[in-house]
């Protein structure tokens, strides 16, 4: 079992919308029985909130045909560390902010999604720029180049 945690800022838009993404991408390869998948955020702030998935990313996983169930933001804790084979932050500030949570990364388990592809690069953040339609196929391109590097080890 591989067991793969998406982290973002809030855990309302880019860590969800990757979540559910790449459990459809496992899904249409059937391997969905070697994944463990779920998401989570580095701030706080929504979880003690309770909020759901934002809106625009719940817009572009329908238009996609993605399919996702209710999620509400959880924080990432220093536990997740040791349960977990990938813990993949969407920008260089949320791996700043997991190194912070979880201390020094011994396992290399650590890492940007984009630095799977050929073009490393963090995703923005679509809560700040409103674009989800970007995030979704920023996300697309990341989640599959990282299920090539998984299913090639
Ligand atoms: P995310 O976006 O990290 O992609 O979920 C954000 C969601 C919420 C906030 C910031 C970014 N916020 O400030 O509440």
């Amino acid at each position: 079992m591989i067991k793969v945690l998406f982290v973002c800022l809030g855990n309302i838009c880019r860590s969800p919308m990757s979540e559910f993404v790449f459990k459809q991408m496992v899904k249409e390869r059937e391997l969905s029985s070697q994944f463990e998948i779920a998401s989570a955020a580095t701030d706080g702030y929504n979880e003690m909130c309770h909020a759901g998935i934002h809106h625009g990313t719940r817009h572009m996983l329908t238009t996609m045909h993605v399919p996702f169930e209710e999620h509400y933001s959880r924080r990432i804790c220093s536990n997740d560390y040791a349960y977990f084979d990938y813990i993949l932050g969407m920008d260089d500030s949320n791996i700043e902010d997991i190194q912070s949570i979880i201390g020094l990364d011994t396992e290399h388990k650590i890492h940007r999604l984009l630095d799977f592809t050929d073009n490393p690069r963090n995703i923005k953040d679509p809560w700040y720029t409103g674009n989800f339609e970007e995030t979704y196929w920023d996300i697309i391109e990341g989640c599959d180049a990282f299920l090539k590097k998984v299913i090639d080890q």
